[in-house]
Parts: structure tokens; C-alpha cells; sequence
């Protein structure tokens, strides 16, 4: 099969991740946003002092771990990437085979959500949560400087074309205002936020390389107040409430 005999995003996903890693080290701008995630996450993660006896499915791993006291499930469509794991699940996050409120934490981070039917996807981690479990969801923004002064920018859904991994990924790109609401239809409360990539979107909105722009993601956390209009990523902590 070819690239060019594609045309559906989850087939283009697979195609291009079975080729490749999860994350390729010579990108510095994905390096960056890898650093900034796994720190974040792990924060988060250590914050919420899980038990031995709790569960957390990671949704989309890639070949990403996190150090918790609690059982991880790990779920990816490429068996390569879940296959290092023991506890592991092939399959799409649009179609989750575990059973309704049987995990206490989905993470679901590194754009994953972008490549699928988002309203699928927060419809199974609102299932398959307990009440009172925790999603912490990373997402690329239509939002982003990026689209600064295009028809694009805030859009509520729209593709967009990537070269990434020195391959063409298409990703679904999301407004914020419309994941939340999305969340909250699937009853979420929204507890946490960090937006990221700010100031880098904005210089590779204006010319300058991406190698250049990302190192500028070190300044993301004083440019808190300011990231609505610009940042390119987001990562929302839920919980899920308890009345269904
Ligand atoms: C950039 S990697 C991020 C991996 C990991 N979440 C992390 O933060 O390191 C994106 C991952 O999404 C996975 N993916 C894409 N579509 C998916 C789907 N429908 N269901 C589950 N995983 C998917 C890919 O296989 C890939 O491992």
C-alpha cells in the first residue's frame, strides 16, 4: 500500500506509526513537547498518589511509561510500541475493550486524540472511567499562533496536513472552547490546564524556523496568561463527575 492510497486519518495514523517511533530524535520541536509532557504528566501523576490496587489506562503509549504505584494498561493500534509492556491492549481509543467504570485514570497524551473522532474517543473515557476518575488529555489547538491571521485559527474542527517523522500525518485540529464543551457533555469538570508552545508558534507563525522557535517553549510557563491566543498545545486534567 501506498501513502497516496489513504484517505482515512486512523489508516494514515497506523500506516505512518508502524514505519516509525512514536517520537523522532531528531525533531527538536517534538523533543520539546515530549520533555514538556512527560514532566507535566508525571507531576500530575505523582500529585494524585494512585494505590496499588487502582488502574490507569494509557491510551495511545506509544512506547511512554510513568513511574506510579498503580497497574497500567497500555493501549496503542501498533502492537510494536504496546507489546514491550505486559499489561497491553491493541486496538483505538475510539473503541476501548474494557468494561464501563472499571479504570481510575485515562491518560491520553502526545496528540493522540488528534488523529481520531474526538467525540468517540471522550465518549469512551467517560465510560469507562469510575466516577470521580481522572482524564488528563493533551490536544493541538486550532487556537494556535500557527493559523494567527488565517481562516483556520479558532476554528472548531478542521485537518490539517504535517510533515512529521519526514512523513504526511493529518491531524484533526480543535478549537479549546469546543473540547471543553465536549467534556462537559461527556461530564467532566475541568480541573487543571497548561498551554504550551506559545511564544514558538508565534515566531514560526512569523518566519522563524521550528528548530529555532521551540526553544522558546521554555518561557510557556510565565506566558500562562497569554497562552489562550497563541499556544499550540494544551493539557486539561478532568475529573469525572460522580451524578451520571
Ligand atoms: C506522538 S505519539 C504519542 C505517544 C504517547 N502518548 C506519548 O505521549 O509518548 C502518538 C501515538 O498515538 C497513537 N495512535 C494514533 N491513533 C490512535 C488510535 N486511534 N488509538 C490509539 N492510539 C492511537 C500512535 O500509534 C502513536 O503511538
Amino acid at each position: 500500500m501506498d501513502s497516496n492510497d489513504i484517505n482515512d486519518v486512523k489508516d494514515m495514523a497506523k500506516y505512518n506509526y508502524k514505519k516509525s517511533e512514536p517520537w523522532p530524535d531528531d525533531d527538536v520541536w517534538h523533543s520539546y513537547t515530549y520533555k514538556i509532557l512527560h514532566k507535566h504528566i508525571q507531576d500530575y501523576i505523582d500529585e494524585l498518589q494512585l494505590k496499588n490496587t487502582q488502574i490507569v489506562l494509557n491510551a495511545g503509549c506509544g512506547k511512554t511509561t510513568y513511574k506510579t504505584c498503580a497497574a497500567i494498561i497500555y493501549m496503542d493500534i501498533i502492537e510494536e510500541y504496546v507489546n514491550l509492556f505486559e499489561d497491553y491492549i491493541v486496538g483505538s481509543i475510539e473503541n476501548i475493550p474494557l468494561q464501563d467504570c472499571s479504570v481510575d485514570c485515562v491518560i491520553c497524551v502526545g496528540s493522540v486524540i488528534n488523529y481520531v473522532d474526538i467525540q468517540k474517543a471522550m465518549s469512551e473515557f467517560s465510560r469507562v472511567l469510575k466516577p470521580n476518575g481522572i482524564l488528563l488529555l493533551e490536544f493541538e489547538r486550532s487556537n494556535s499562533a500557527e493559523f494567527l491571521f488565517t481562516k483556520k485559527y479558532a476554528k472548531t474542527v478542521f485537518m490539517q496536513t504535517y510533515q512529521y517523522n519526514n512523513q504526511i500525518h493529518y491531524l484533526w485540529m480543535y478549537n479549546e472552547k469546543f473540547v471543553l464543551q465536549l467534556a462537559e457533555f461527556y461530564k467532566f469538570n475541568r480541573n487543571k490546564r497548561y498551554r504550551f508552545h506559545s511564544i514558538s508558534s508565534l515566531l514560526f507563525r512569523f518566519g522563524i524556523s521550528e528548530k529555532k522557535a521551540a526553544k522558546f517553549s521554555k518561557l510557556d510557563y510565565w506566558l500562562q496568561p497569554f497562552s489562550a491566543f497563541f499556544a499550540h498545545n494544551e493539557i486539561l486534567i478532568f475529573k469525572k463527575n460522580v451524578l451520571l
